[in-house]
């Protein structure tokens, strides 16, 4: 991402992957955060987005990726495509509507499709716009992975990570951590601006928030 000055951009979430049922959903084709090629949220980054790299994603592999346990297919080498997954291969806007696999089947899985088997504890470290989908899991035992969006700092975050920073402020955790530990872990949490006479923490206005909805709802 060419600088050092990285946040996280969401508080570190678990993923976990039951048994399929051979009916369930699952998750189609995409690109993570920020880029979300193929996902349904707001702010797709557009394409082509050009060199510079807005986003890492960093998951660690809490149990073993393995290919009949759900491990993530990959498009290696996709992200210098830049632009998002076919939609012929099923992505996540498809896969997430109700009963789309009863109608269309699982998303490809065919040669392109490349499975990374990795042993618990591994992480997995790919420019956010590879190609990917969640595997699917043919064992009763759960796969589990720890997974978090890294950006530049000039990246709006995608969720509120201060409320979970400070909790670890109180918490007996902290006070285990070396000083380097607690900066980098602030840095990483902790989203500012420049404001009139310093940085300021970004965080949650609930206020503003409610006034917002309010206002939103009655129809400006
Ligand atoms: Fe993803």
């Amino acid at each position: 991402m060419q600088t050092d000055d990285i946040r996280l951009s969401h508080v570190p979430g678990f993923a976990v992957l039951g048994q399929d049922d051979g009916k369930r959903n699952v998750q189609g084709w995409h690109s993570d955060f920020p880029y979300h090629w193929g996902v349904p949220a707001r702010g797709l980054v557009p394409t082509p987005s050009g060199k510079t790299v807005l986003g890492v994603q960093r998951n660690v592999c809490v149990s073993p990726f393995t290919r009949e346990g759900g491990a993530t297919a990959f498009k290696l080498g996709s992200h210098a495509l830049d632009r998002p997954p076919p939609k012929e291969w099923g992505d996540a806007t498809a896969h997430a509507k109700p009963g789309y696999r009863a109608e269309h089947g699982l998303p490809y899985n065919g040669p392109e499709a490349d499975v990374v088997d990795a042993p618990g504890g591994s992480i997995i470290l790919y420019d956010s716009r590879t190609w990917h989908r969640a595997g699917v899991n043919r064992t009763p035992k759960k796969r589990a992975a720890m997974l978090q969006a890294m950006t530049p700092m000039y990246i709006f975050p995608k969720n509120d990570t201060s409320r979970t920073f400070k909790k670890l402020l109180d918490s007996p955790v902290y006070d285990n951590l070396n000083d380097r530990e607690k900066h980098e872990i602030q840095n990483l949490m902790v989203h500012q601006f420049i404001g009139p006479g310093g940085e300021y923490a970004i965080t949650v206005d609930r206020d503003l928030t409610e006034t917002v909805k309010t206002a939103t709802t009655s129809g400006y």
